[in-house]
Formats: C-alpha cells, structure tokens, sequence
C-alpha cells in the first residue's frame, strides 16, 4: 500500500491563493483553524504557515460528510478547484477573494480540543501558552516573527560574506568570560570538581581570532547570562558577534550602518536614514537622562543648574551650591493635560529613581503660577523659560540632586510622558550612535572602578594618560547602539598592547595574578603579534523584536524562558537523579520545588 504522501504533492500554499488561480485544481496541506456550516454547506478555514483560506464542502461532493465531522486543529490534506467569492469577499485576509470548493478530503491525525483556542488573539494565561508553545506558534502574529528572524539572520549572513566576513564557531563549554554578569556552570565529569562556563559573549575567542590572522570574524552565537530578567532579557540570547582587524571605531560604525541598512530595505522595505546620528555618553545622560535614549520624540531634558543657582528657592540654590544639578522638563501644554493628582502621580515615579520630590510650576502669559512660583523673580522665571523653551500653558517640572539621581529620575520620567502624551511615533526607527563612554564606573559596594564595558576596551588615546590619576575622566573607543530606546548593539577597539592592559587592569585593581588566572590564554596570545582589532555584538533578540514591532524578546525566540528562567514546555530545570550527581562529583544543598511562576 502506499501512503498519501505518495500519490499526493501540495500544489500551493494556503496564503498565496489569489484571483489568479480561479479554475486551478489545487492540493493544500494545514491544519483546520474553524469549521462552519452554514445552509447546507460546511465551509472550512484552513491554515499553514503561509495563511488561512477557505475551503467549501457542498452537499454533493464526495468529502462532505466527513468535514462536517472535523475538529479545529486537525491536520488535513484536501483538493479542489479555486473558485471567486463573488460578492462574499472577506477584505481581512490576503486570500479573501476566493475558496476552494473541495472534492477530495484526507485527515492526517486528528487534534484534541486544545488547552486554549489557537485562532484568534487569545486572553488565555501566558504560563499555558508557554508549556503548549508550540500551539501559540500556530497563531499568525507569533508565526511571522519567528519567520521574519529567519530571514532577518539569513540576510544578515549574505551581507557580512559579502564584505568578506567568515563566519566561526567558538565553544559554548569554556571558562568565565568578562561580561560581568553571572555565569552558567556545567560540571566536568571526566575532570572532578571543575566546571565549564557557558559564554556570555565569544568576546575572548573572537580576539584570539584576530591574532591568528582571520581579519574578519562573524558568528550568530548564542550567549547565556545568569542575570535578572526583564522584558528585554533573556538567559539564553542570541548576538551576532563581530571582531574585525586594523579597524578605527568609525570602519565597524560603516559595516554596522551597512548591515542595518540592507536588512531593514530587504526585510521590511524600510530606508533607513544612514549614517546614524551620534550622541556622546555626556549628552545622553544630560539631554535624555539614560544612555539608550527614545529619539522617536522630543521632550529634551534641560539643565537649569546656572540659571538657578542664586534663586530663593533654597532646594533648587541649595543643591547647586552643593555641587548638584537642577534639570527640567518642559511638558507641552502640560497645564491642561495635567491636574494636581496627575503631578503627584509624576512624583511618585521620579520618587523611585531616588527623586526627593517634584517642584512644578505652571507657565502663564503673566509669569508662573504654583508652589514654588513665589520663590523665583520675574527675571528669574524668563531666564529658565528661555533655556527650557517654555510657552504660555506649559508644565515645566524639575528635580534638584546629584546627576546620579536627577538622570534616571527625569530620564524614565521623560519616557513615560512619551507614552502617556501619546508622542511616540510607533512606526519609526530611530537609531544613534553613543560614543564617548567614560571607561570605568564606581562600584559603590566593592569600593573600585568596574569597567563600563569589560576590561579589554581601548581608552581614547588622548585619555590614556588619565588612566591612572583620574580615570573617572577617560573616555573609551567604544560605541552602542541604540534603537529607540533599546541597546541593540555594542561594541569598542580593543587593547592590543601589553603594558596599556597591564594599566588597565591596575585601574581596575585586577592584579597580574588575577588577570593571569582569568584571561592568562588571552595575554598569552598578545606575546606574539597581536593586530590592532576591534568590534561589536548585536543583540538578535531585541533587535528583531523592534524590527517586528513585538514588545518582549521572548515573542521572537521560538521556545523562550519564563522570569523565572524557566522552559515551561519542557519543565527546565529539573533536578537529576543521585547517580548522576554522583558521577557528576556533585551534592546539592538543598531543592526547591517550586514550579510557579509569573511570567
Ligand atoms: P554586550 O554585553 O553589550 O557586549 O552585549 C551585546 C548586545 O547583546 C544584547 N544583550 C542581550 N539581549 C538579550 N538578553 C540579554 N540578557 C542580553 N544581554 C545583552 C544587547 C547588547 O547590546 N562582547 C561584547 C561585545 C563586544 O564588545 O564586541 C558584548 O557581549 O543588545
Ligand atoms: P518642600 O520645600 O519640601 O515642601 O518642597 C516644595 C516642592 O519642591 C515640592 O513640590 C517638592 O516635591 C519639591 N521638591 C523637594 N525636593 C526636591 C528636589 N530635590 N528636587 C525637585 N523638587 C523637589
């Protein structure tokens, strides 16, 4: 006997049937997304992952019957003649001109009722699609996001052999990487007592690379960090990883700008506007409070500190003279769209990002009005509305502190009035380019600097003689960027010489013995004729998300992790039986059986 498949080819695909093909006989293959019957005739709507169209069943054909008995989900094959739907067009999908009117009918396998509908945009529980994903995949919006990754990255690898990139794999069982966040282990059983690191980035083998002479390196790589999760996270996430020799930063900027480009016209028709806008660390942090800025709208944040530096208002004068800032931000039209309660809602928010409070005035033909409008001179209320831009019937809002606070609380301030003033362009792209980064940040528990990239970026060469007396002051070769509002890519030149790494890691106070244990294979390497090399890492997951217009990672990964680090469908992690720990030189503590989750 042979099978269907055998003596059956499928001639089209659901979603690419058109006018054009009234009068062909076709064969489809999908899954039934909804049954109806309707006058006598049963109408199905079948699914692949093309699209949906509808196939008709009328009583005398030979299948009708048995499509009256088929159940949402069941996977069919059935033939039939493409017919127009005169007048009972469906405008909603591609395919609404036409049906099939079926004359031959083959089931597959037939479906359970599913734990929620898959057709339509589903309310149910998150935790449910996650364990039955494979079901939520079924659903067209999730469908083409991961269709569109595969195209995205199929793009992505045609430009970079293009511009003569090779592509390479590095290991996924090696040691610590210098990413900063915390590490996945997987224990040795053939070296007892010793454990591998999952990569956080290939940041030390694609260098190594570099002094072996491949110039031009590029892998789709997957990466793990055992970091707190956020809608933009992931544990596993996936970059495309560059590292390139005999670079200035501006070289990678143009391959970067390139890439983009190219991916955005093929993939979603989109001219970008290249070359990107850059924006120093320092601008960023004043203008828009964070070091990812929205460009998508305005509301730029203004620093008052001179102008208020002798007013009477003592919070404001106060903090200047203390050597803090005081920075606004003016809110168009801000005195109708906000009352009272709405301020203090303001308040509240900067109050989490450490803000002491919320001073406010209201911009009135006549000069301000509000609490703290007594405290400030007719001269002193024009000199702020000049330098803030502000008109009658605007808000304008401040926060006085050290920039520490005053940036986050304005910057995430700023982001939520993009949001709730509706002036987020949604359909835009906007990128920058951060540059300028200082090379070191404090880290206040541990009393050191921490490097704001990782320990191998090159400082400015015009900075590195700060490096040792104040290197709060050295800037980096080193870039982001940033797509409205997310970090999509990062990257810097690297040290290639010994004794400037060697300063860097005393910066750092990472002593030789330290620096030898954990990257003694990469100083190694630098004996023996390192090239000058630099580079950058996209991240794949947010930037496809942003391309896609999703609003989570996790919603262009195919099998993504819950908050909780969790794979609901497979139930990762698990805990192993004792014969495995055992030949694994392993005891645990203690087992948390705990497999609630929030997603
Ligand atoms: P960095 O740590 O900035 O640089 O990572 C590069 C990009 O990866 C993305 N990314 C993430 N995406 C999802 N989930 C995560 N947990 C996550 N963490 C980072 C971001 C980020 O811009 N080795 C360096 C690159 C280099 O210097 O060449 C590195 O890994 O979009
Ligand atoms: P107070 O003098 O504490 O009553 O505060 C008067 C106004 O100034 C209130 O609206 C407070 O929210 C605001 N305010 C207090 N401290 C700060 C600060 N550090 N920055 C901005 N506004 C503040």
């Amino acid at each position: 006997m042979t099978s269907f498949l055998e003596n059956h080819d499928r001639s089209i695909m659901c979603g690419e049937l058109r006018e054009s093909h009234i009068g062909d006989e076709v064969t489809l293959f999908g899954w039934v997304d909804g049954t109806r019957d309707l006058g006598g005739m049963v109408f199905v709507d079948l699914r692949d992952r093309t699209g949906i169209v509808q196939v008709r069943f009328d009583p005398d054909s030979d299948p009708y019957e048995r499509a009256d008995n088929l159940g949402n989900e069941w996977c069919v094959a059935l033939s039939g003649i493409v017919e127009s739907r005169g007048d009972n067009v469906n405008d909603e999908i591609p395919t609404g001109r036409v049906e099939v009117a079926a004359d031959d009918l083959h089931v597959f396998s037939e479906s359970e009722t599913t734990p929620f509908p898959v057709r339509r945009e589903v309310n149910a529980n998150e935790m449910l699609r996650l364990e039955y994903r494979y079901l939520d995949l079924r659903r067209a919006h999730l469908k083409r996001a991961i269709q569109m990754r595969s195209s995205i990255l199929h793009e992505v690898r045609a430009y970079l052999h293009d511009e003569s990139f090779q592509e390479i794999e590095t290991p996924y069982l090696t040691r610590s990487t210098p990413e900063g966040a915390r590490d996945y282990l997987v224990p040795s059983r053939v070296n007892p007592g010793e454990f591998y690191a999952l990569p956080q980035s290939p940041q030390l083998f694609k260098q190594i690379l570099m002094v072996s002479g491949f110039d031009r390196y590029f892998q789709i790589v997957r990466c793990f960090r055992d970091e707190d999760l956020r809608a933009d996270r992931q544990p596993e996430f996936s970059q495309i990883d560059m590292e390139m020799s005999f670079v200035t930063p501006e070289d990678v900027i143009e391959v970067c700008e390139g890439m983009v480009s190219e991916i955005f016209e093929s993939c979603l028709d989109h001219d970008v506007d290249a070359p990107f806008r850059r924006i120093s660390y320092d601008e960023a942090m004043t203008t828009y409070g964070v070091d990812d800025p929205d460009l998508r709208f305005g509301l730029p944040i203004v620093d008052v500190s001179d102008e208020v530096a002798d007013c009477d208002f003592r919070v404001f004068s106060g903090t200047v003279a203390d050597g803090g800032v005081v920075r606004g931000i003016r809110i168009p039209d801000g005195v109708d769209a906000f009352s009272r309660s709405d301020i203090e809602e303001l308040e509240d928010l900067v109050g989490v990002y450490g803000a002491k409070g919320l001073a406010w005035a209201k911009v009135n033909a006549d000069g301000w009005s509000g609490p703290i409008a007594r405290f400030f001179s007719d001269e002193e209320e024009a000199s702020i509305g000049d330098a803030m831009g502000a008109e009658a019937g605007d808000l304008v809002v401040f926060v006085a502190d050290e920039p520490s606070v005053v940036c986050p609380s304005l910057g995430h301030l700023r982001e939520h009035l993009g949001e709730e003033l509706d002036l987020v362009d949604e359909d835009a792209f906007e990128f920058c380019w951060i540059t300028e980064f200082p090379m070191v940040e404090w880290n206040e528990e541990e009393d050191r600097w921490d490097s704001m990239h990782h320990p191998f970026t090159a400082p400015r060469p015009e900075d590195v003689e700060l490096l040792e007396d104040r290197p709060e002051d050295a800037r980096a070769q080193a870039y982001d960027l940033v797509l409205n509002g997310h970090e999509v890519a990062g990257g810097s030149i690297r040290i290639h010489d010994r004794d400037l790494q060697h300063t860097v890691f005393d910066m750092l106070d990472i002593s030789p013995e330290e620096a030898e244990e954990k990257f003694g294979f990469l100083l190694e390497a630098f004996k023996y004729g390192p090239p000058p090399h630099g580079g950058i890492a996209f991240g794949v997951d947010r930037l496809i998300m942003l391309m896609v217009g999703m609003e989570r990672i996790r919603d262009v990964i195919a099998f993504p992790k819950t908050q909780r680090a969790r794979d609901r469908m497979s139930r990762a992690p698990s805990s192993v039986d004792d014969e495995q720990l055992a030949e694994l030189h392993l005891e645990t503590t203690g087992l948390q059986q705990d497999d609630e989750d929030d997603a």
